[in-house]
């Protein structure tokens, strides 16, 4: 078969990478795609909210699976558009997609299915978020934009001065724009964070082996936070604890969305913190996470492609992911001055030198002339498996030695 995957980072490299790998699969194509993964995918240049276009060419080059990347096209409704003209998606319906587009109704929906998630309130008015935290107490105190902010619309605020600052910011000054038109104030949690993604034809779901990213700039988890730093797959758990994630998480998400009515097919991805009292959600994302499909990508060994169709005909049924031993480790590599203003066009050296069993994926590369030049705050990210986690990072780091861009900034700490 056919398959258009839209996006164009290092998540979808990362898929076109695994799909390729299908005995299923004839030709990939990415909507727009990238330089960096054109040997796998051919770039179309389509634009992936062109949804137009997008159907245009499902229909001319027979498309039988599309996979939709990013949040932002399935939550201005990529996959009811491709799907009211015929093409199988694998991505959730634009009511589905509200679980990332909004926190409120992701907040609302775990409350109404019971699934753990910290308490909170929300607030349509920043005098009355005000009156709130003036009578708070406790700090830290959670304070986020309902609305897609591209990673920026979370604060924990330590202080009464801070929480007000973040009222002002989201709902007065709208530095998210309308995302800020309403908040959430939510209880700090405390605990290890992991990133649970999983398969879900709207009847069935098949758990994803659990990964954990750094999204922290600098080392020991310092510095600004980021798109993401870094990754790795297995975080490793214990049963008690991964029963508890798949039966107080994942079912009941599942039956949420059943007597919700969502149609939803395609990947759930839970941020959990895992508390004393046991997992917490934080949040949905309706995609794959980047980095950490990076590194997850490697480690599946069933065939995505057939796993895939199988979520977007609603066949996941009966269905059974194997996955590989040991563990991947994905290392970010950053240009100069990233997250906050990244400088772009240093000539990046020495891809071709990498060891073979590494992989590099592109984030934020163009090319010219058969070289590649930094084009984005993250440029690449580099995977590498081992027997476990400390020998997957050892291999990465040996591999990153051999790549070099003018202001390359990595951690040295991924998977510590
Ligand atoms: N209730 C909470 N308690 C502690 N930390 C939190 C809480 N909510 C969010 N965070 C932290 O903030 C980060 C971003 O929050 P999240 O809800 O995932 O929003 P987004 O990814 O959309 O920015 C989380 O990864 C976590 O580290
Ligand atoms: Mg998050």
């Amino acid at each position: 078969m056919n398959i258009l995957i839209i996006g164009s980072g290092g998540r979808e490299h990362a898929l076109a990478w695994k799909l390729k790998a299908s005995p299923l699969v004839d030709k990939l194509y990415a909507a727009p795609g990238s330089a960096g993964m054109a040997e796998l995918a051919e770039p179309t240049g389509i634009a992936q909210d062109d949804f137009e276009k997008l159907a245009g060419f499902c229909l001319e080059k027979q498309i039988e699976l599309a996979v939709v990347g990013p949040e932002a096209p399935l939550s201005k409704g990529a996959a009811d558009f491709l799907s009211g003209r015929g093409v199988k998606v694998f991505g959730p319906s634009q009511k589905g997609a509200m679980l990332e587009a909004s926190k409120q109704f992701a907040k609302e929906f775990m409350h109404r299915h019971y699934i753990p998630t910290a308490d909170f309130q929300v607030f349509y008015d920043s005098g009355c978020a005000r009156e709130k935290i003036k009578e708070n107490k406790k700090y830290p105190l959670v304070i986020k934009a309902d609305g897609l902010a591209s990673g920026k619309g979370v604060r924990i605020c330590e202080n009464e001065a801070q929480a007000l600052e973040a009222v002002s910011d989201f709902m007065e000054k709208r530095v998210f724009g309308y995302s800020g038109s309403k908040i959430i104030i939510e209880e700090f949690l405390v605990g290890k964070e992991v990133s649970v993604m999983a398969l879900i034809d709207g009847e069935t779901f098949l758990m994803l082996p659990v990964s954990r990213d750094h999204k922290r700039l600098l080392d020991n988890n310092e510095g600004p936070n980021t798109g993401g730093m870094g990754a790795f797959c297995p975080v490793p758990l214990d049963a008690q604890i991964l029963e508890a994630i798949k039966k107080e998480v994942l079912e009941r998400f599942l039956a949420g969305i059943k007597k919700d009515r969502l149609p939803y097919r395609g990947v759930i991805y839970a941020g959990l913190m895992l508390t004393e009292k046991g997992p917490k959600t934080l949040e949905f994302n309706v995609r794959f996470g980047d980095p950490e499909t990076q590194c997850l990508m490697p480690m599946i060994k069933s065939d995505l492609a057939g796993l895939m169709l199988a979520c977007a005909e609603g066949k996941l049924a009966g269905k059974t992911i194997e996955t590989e031993a040991g563990a991947c480790v994905c290392v970010t590599l950053a240009a100069r001055g990233y997250p906050g203003n990244p400088e772009k066009g240093a000539w990046i050296q020495g891809l071709d030198k990498t060891p073979s069993e590494v992989l590099a994926f592109h984030s934020g590369t163009s090319a010219e002339g058969g070289r590649f030049f930094v084009n984005g705050g993250r440029v690449l990210g580099v995977m590498a498996i081992g027997a476990d986690i400390s020998s997957a990072a050892k291999k990465a780091y040996a591999a990153i030695k051999t790549i070099n861009f003018d202001g390359m900034q990595y951690r040295r700490d991924i998977g510590a």
